[in-house]
Parts: C-alpha cells; structure tokens; sequence
C-alpha cells in the first residue's frame, strides 16, 4: 500500500502511462482539478458503479434507480439551502496571494499530529515485536495521549466555530497555530471569507430573457423532486430508496491530490425514505451496510474508519464518513448523512407542491425523514486504484509493478496470448477470446515476448493471463496464470468459462459480506 508523496506521484503517473486517467484538455496544458478517463480508466469506473447499483438497487427489492437531469429548476437551489449555504471558509496568504480552505489549512496541521502518532505506532510495533498490542499502547502511551488530545481539541473548535459561522475565530486559530503557507512560508493572512461553490450557467438564447440556472452541486436533489412521481407511479411503501449515480459540479478551491477532489465528478447516492424518529436506527443500519460493501471488495479493514462529523452540513441532524486511508491519510471517501425532513419540507414550501406521504399502516400524512448514502465514484476510484498499486520485488531480484485490483472491477478479466505468432496458435488463442468475450472483458495480446506480455497485464491489473501453446493444439489444455501469485496451472480449455465465471461473477464478491 502506498503512504507517501512519492508513491503518490507514482500512482498518477501510472494512471497516465497505462491509460486509466489524463489530464483534461491535456494538449491545451490541462485544465486545473478536471480529469478524463482512458480506455482502461473508463473500464474500471464503469465496473465501480455496476458494483454500487447491483449492490444497491439490483438486491434491495425497496430501492429503485433514476437518471435526473443535470439542469434543474433554479428555484431547487434555494430550496435545498445551496444558495444561501453552500460555502467554504477562504483565506489568502498576502505575501503569496494563494487562496485555501481556512478549515483545510487546520485539517492539514491535525493531520501532521497524527502522522505523529502513526510513527510513535510503528516505532513501537518494531520495539515490542510480536507482543505489541496497539491499542493498548495507544491509550497509555503520554505522548500519544497528549498529540491525541491537542488534535481533538483542535478539531473540536474547529468544528465549533464553523458551526457558529464565527470566522474570526476560524483565523484566530490558524494565528495561534501558526500555520504558515504552503508556498511563500509567511503567516500574513486577510480575514475569513465564504464563498459558494456552485458553477452558474445560463439556459435561453437572448441576453434578456435567459434564465440563470446552476449545474448541480449534488444528485440527490434531483432524487427530492422526484420523490412522489416515483412513490407514486412504482406504488412504493416507506421505507424506500431511490438511487443514482451521474454528474455533480463543484467550484472547489483547492485543487489538489489528483481526482479526490475535482470541480467535474460523478456521485452514488441513495435517499432512503424513513418515518420520522427511525432515523438513528436506520443511520446504524446504513453505516454497517455500506462499510460491508467496501469489505467485500477484499481491502483490508484496518483501511476505513468511521469518522463522526461535529460541524454537519446545513441539511443533517447527524452525519458519518468512511474514511479511507488514501496515500496521503485518512480522508472522506463516503458520506452517511440523517437529513431528516429538511429537503421534502422546502420543496414543499418553495413550490407550493404537497410531497407527503400517506402513510397506510397509520393512516395519516407526513413527511418523510431521509437517510442518505453519498459516495463520490472518482474517489473510490482512487481508493482502489492507489490500494491495488503495489510494486514487488520478485525471488530472482527482478521487480514487477502489478496493481492487484479485485477481479470484480478489474478493466480486463482476462487476457489470452498465443506463446509465438504461428504454427496456429494465434488461431486458437483467438477462439478461445470469441468464446469468452461474451461473459467478460478479455483482450488478446500477441506482440513481443510472454514474460514482457504478463508484465502488461500485472500493470494493467488484469487478474489472469491464458497462454496457448503447442500442447494446447494437442489436448486442449492451456496454462492460466494468477497475477498476484504468478502461480500457473494447466487446466482443460474447456473449464475455463466456468473457472474464470466464479472469480470474476459480482455475486461471489458481493456475497463475502
Ligand atoms: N448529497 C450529499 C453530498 O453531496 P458530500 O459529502 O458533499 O455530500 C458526498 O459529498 C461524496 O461525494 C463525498 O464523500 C465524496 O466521495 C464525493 N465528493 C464530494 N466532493 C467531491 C469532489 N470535489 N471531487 C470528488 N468527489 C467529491
């Protein structure tokens, strides 16, 4: 697993090189925060969001799917509170004239204190050897302790001040911290400003008349407006989902860490429709669901944790995160949020629409309370791309860089390659790619030696090599090579539709949890 920067820069080179993802408009020298997927980067995505819908919609029988449109109704902006709230706190250096997130300038000097406490860990964890025990070293050790304490009580007031909008208090503890920028190294900050995040365009031919309209900062709105169109016409009873995944624009301010956060992603997101006062039930429930489904995809768990939020957006009562532990730390890859009634109400009120439920079993209308499911689909791309990057050292001192992508969201299943360019097996190769294109992706590979064939393959993640041989046109056997352990074994042609089915199948993975 990759933890530092220069592994880091490694990742993204690798993303490039192998054609996973390019920097935007690159020949015009890219655009800033803005990616494009490749060929094999598109693959990987794609197989991302099938393992979120069949996950989501395709196996709870109370949860359906949309496609909303990207433009909405400018009025819905108001209403869901994006106007009037969706801000960031900035500040500038003067000396540098760069702009950050005043909240993230802080988050950075926590996250220094923790990677404190990660080393004082593994220091530790060497001394003792197998008698370590973490966690009891982690509550008694002083130092431990102490960098604990000041992080928490940092993010504690952090979270305070944000929450009170008092933003002098924001400036006054970077001054008492004495963060200093990146850049120009000075600590000559301007005050603490909001700034909305959300793009404006505008819908209409003539000047006079267009209509200024917002790209969506978010999917779930267009979930909110469409909540009884679906009630309705699918005859939905609480409690009930509706999912979708698409676009969401946001004018970020720090553009930084590749595609963790972009101005142009693509979001997952399921509101799930609740009575009122289920939703603290219903927030456990989703928490564990959700984290179960990163846990069948094979990464270790000791990568995600649970992250209580203290400032919640201006929508939730409550709110999580998973956490994933990116090549640069712990950081949001999915967010649980309890919205209580807050969007159908305002939809309500700004539209002078009814969007109540009637609800049989009580026999009366409410409100419904939301539960929400929010994971950005570029960021777990990261997660599993940057987890998968591995670069090894074999037994016979070659090193190989594979990226042990699960199997289920590999790019390419499976490739087949013909050991030499003749005497048929070309032929033989390319049967056994029409026989099992149809089930999986599979590519066939001919150019230069095998070795060099497989060491693609490992780079492009793909979990299984075929070879065909001379003994192939003779038995109908091959060898079929496992890319994490290199093992190889012979196997009758004809298993191997089966064989590679229950690797590859979503179903094997989604059942491990
Ligand atoms: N509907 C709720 C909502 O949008 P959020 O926490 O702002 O909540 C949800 O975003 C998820 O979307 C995040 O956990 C993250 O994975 C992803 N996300 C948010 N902003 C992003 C950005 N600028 N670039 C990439 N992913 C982003």
């Amino acid at each position: 697993m990759a933890n530092d920067n220069d592994t880091f820069k490694k990742i993204i080179a690798h993303a490039k090189e192998y054609g996973f993802v390019f920097p935007s408009s690159e020949i015009y020298d890219g655009l800033s925060a803005v990616y494009d997927y490749g060929q094999n980067g598109v693959a990987l995505k794609n197989n991302i969001r099938e393992y979120w819908w069949k996950s989501m919609v395709q196996l709870h029988d109370n949860i359906v799917g949309i496609d909303a449109a990207i433009f909405m109704h400018p009025t819905t902006w108001k209403a869901s509170g994006h106007v009037d709230a969706f801000n960031d706190p900035l500040i500038d250096n003067k000396d540098s004239k760069k702009r950050y997130r005043a909240d993230v300038l802080v988050e950075d000097y926590v996250a220094k204190i923790e990677a404190k406490i990660e080393k004082e860990i593994t220091k530790a964890a060497k001394r003792f050897g197998d008698q370590f025990d973490q966690a009891q070293f982690v509550a008694t050790n002083p130092r431990v302790i102490a960098y604990q304490e000041k992080a928490d009580s940092i993010l504690k007031r952090l979270g305070q001040s944000l929450e009170k909008e008092d933003l002098d208090d924001v400036k006054a503890l970077i001054e008492e911290l004495e963060i200093a920028c990146p850049e120009s190294g000075s600590r000559n900050w301007t005050e603490v400003k909001q700034f909305n995040l959300m793009f404006g365009t505008k819908l209409g031919a003539s000047a006079a008349t267009a209509m200024d309209l917002y790209l969506r900062p978010e999917t779930a709105q267009g979930i909110f407006v469409n909540f009884l169109n679906v009630q309705k016409t699918g005859r939905m009873k609480l409690p009930f989902g509706i999912a979708q995944t698409g676009k969401a624009f946001r004018n970020e301010i720090i553009a930084r860490q590749f595609i963790f956060r972009m101005r142009e992603f693509e979001q997952m997101e399921m509101q799930f429709f609740i009575p009122p006062g289920s939703q603290k039930e219903w927030h456990q429930h989703w928490k564990k669901t959700r984290l179960n489904w990163h846990l069948s995809l094979g990464i270790p768990a000791e990568n995600y944790r649970f992250h209580d939020h203290e400032k919640l957006a201006h929508y939730a009562d409550a709110a999580c995160d998973i956490e994933f532990k990116f090549p640069f730390g712990f950081k949001e890859l999915e967010g649980i949020h309890s919205r209580t009634d807050f969007d159908l109400s305002n939809h309500e009120k700004y539209a002078g629409k009814k969007l109540k439920y009637f609800d049989p079993d009580r026999n009366e209308s409410y409100t419904p309370y939301v539960l929400e499911t929010s994971i950005g689909l570029d960021r777990m791309f990261l997660a599993v791309f940057s987890h998968a990057f591995t670069e090894e050292t074999l037994e016979d001192g070659n090193t190989r860089t594979v990226l042990k992508l699960p199997a289920v969201l590999a790019p390419t299943k499976v490739a087949v390659l013909p050991l030499v360019k003749k005497d048929g097996l070309p032929e033989q190769a390319r049967q056994l790619v029409d026989m099992l294109k149809w089930d999986m992706a599979t590519v066939y590979d001919e150019k230069d030696a095998v070795g060099r064939r497989y060491r693609r393959q490992d780079a492009l993640g793909t979990p299984f090599c075929i070879t065909v041989d001379h003994q192939s046109l003779e038995d109908q056997t091959v060898t079929l090579r496992d890319r994490d352990s290199m093992e190889q074994q012979r196997v009758s042609m004809a298993e191997i539709p089966a064989l590679l089915a229950a690797k590859v199948n979503p179903k094997q993975w989604l059942l491990k949890r």
